[in-house]
């Protein structure tokens, strides 16, 4: 299989612009986008019977499975235990009954993941597992697998692999949610067209990279950078934090816009930029009053948000225009500025993109 970068000059630019093509290909897998409702495959377990949700895994997956507990728990109305794998592997976790265990790995093969997927399984839980690799040790040792249809992630920096991973979280909440009635046929209906829409959307964002290589300047010039998000923004803030330590080598924490009170605002002088991830919705107000406390103390925010940049009530460096969308839906596009932000700032500094250093693809050792 002969793999290029085609026109771009890094293979995770090339990985980012593909995701419009490859959700639409992993939407077109568990969706009937004729009648608009979930089509997911047979877990072997009746969805209405299961007790608790556990998800684990690293990195960027462990992210994506951040914002599935969001969307199971808020959907569903079912709990979920989320940790990375590397700690729950030890934490001795107790499993319950007739509980679903999801792993979420690119690869397939990272080992604290597939530890931990063996400790679910001989505690009797049922294993799906989300992966990229479809040969992979994880995929062969769960009782179902589900595959993203990303098509093989060169870059280091996980981009097209992880929205692929929210398309199936997104698909597995609904069904749940149907399973256990907690939703209705109309309800379904309505979040399957706002996931089928998500590619059109992150195609518009990615037409014009100006605004996301004026941010990149703004970054290029600090040792430290916040990301904040409320809600299922939170993982995606992680998400972007850890995209731009990855690659551009800057220090980056993402913090939970309310926890900013708590500590990381001892920091915040007109040399930190903070993004904040926030989406017009009901929480809109509450991360509001949290950018105002950086804007208050000189910190530079950069704001990405479908509300107007007066809406942010205070002096913004910066301000990244989002399609309005469903709150449902927002996390796989939100996703997409933070991936560029990050590409365009390791561009400007000069780094090794597609392969950081001391990074590694896969990481098959504890
Ligand atoms: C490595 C990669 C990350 C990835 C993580 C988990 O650290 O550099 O990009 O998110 O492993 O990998 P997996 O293949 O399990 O998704």
């Amino acid at each position: 299989l002969l793999i290029d970068k085609g026109n771009y000059r890094h293979f995770m630019a090339k990985e980012i612009h593909e995701q419009p093509e490859v959700i639409s290909h992993t939407l077109a897998n568990y969706l009937d986008m004729t009648t608009a409702r979930v089509r997911f495959p047979d877990l072997g377990v009746d969805l209405s019977k299961i007790s608790r949700v556990t998800i684990s895994a690293c990195g960027t997956a462990y992210y994506a499975g951040l914002v599935a507990k969001y969307w199971i728990e808020r959907y569903a109305r079912l709990p979920v235990d989320i940790d990375v794998a590397s700690e729950m592997r030890y934490r001795e976790t107790p499993l319950p009954e007739h509980g679903l265990a999801v792993f979420v790995s690119q690869s397939g093969e990272t080992a604290d993941t597939l530890a931990t997927l063996r400790y679910a399984k001989a505690n009797d839980q049922r294993i799906a597992s989300i992966v990229n690799v479809r040969t992979s040790t994880i995929a062969r040792e769960s009782h179902a697998a589900l595959p993203t249809l990303a098509g093989p992630e060169i870059g280091v920096a996980s981009t097209k692999a992880f929205t692929c991973q929210l398309a199936v979280l997104a698909c597995l909440a609904i069904a749940i949610a149907r399973a256990r009635d907690k939703i209705t046929v109309e309800q379904e209906m309505a979040l399957v067209k706002s996931l089928m829409e998500v590619p059109r959307h992150i195609a518009t964002i990615l037409k014009n990279d100006e605004p996301f290589i004026a941010v990149a300047h703004e970054l290029a010039k600090a040792r430290d950078v916040l990301y904040l998000g409320r809600g299922s923004s939170f993982p995606i803030a992680l998400e972007g934090a850890l995209k731009l330590k990855e690659i551009s080598y800057i220090h980056a924490e993402g913090y939970a816009a309310g926890e900013l009170k708590h500590g990381p605002i001892a920091l915040i002088d007109e040399t930190v930029p903070v993004v904040v991830v926030a989406p017009e919705d009901d929480l809109f107000e509450k991360t509001v009053s949290n950018l105002q406390e950086v804007a208050a103390r000189g910190g530079q925010v950069i704001l990405i948000s479908d509300a107007a940049p007066e809406k942010a009530g205070c002096k913004l460096a910066a301000h990244i225009q989002m399609p309005s969308v469903d709150t449902f839906v927002a996390p796989m596009i939100y996703a997409v500025p933070t991936q560029l932000i990050a590409y365009q700032t390791a561009v400007l500094m000069g780094t090794d993109v597609d392969q950081p250093r001391n990074l590694a693809k896969s990481v098959t050792v504890e």
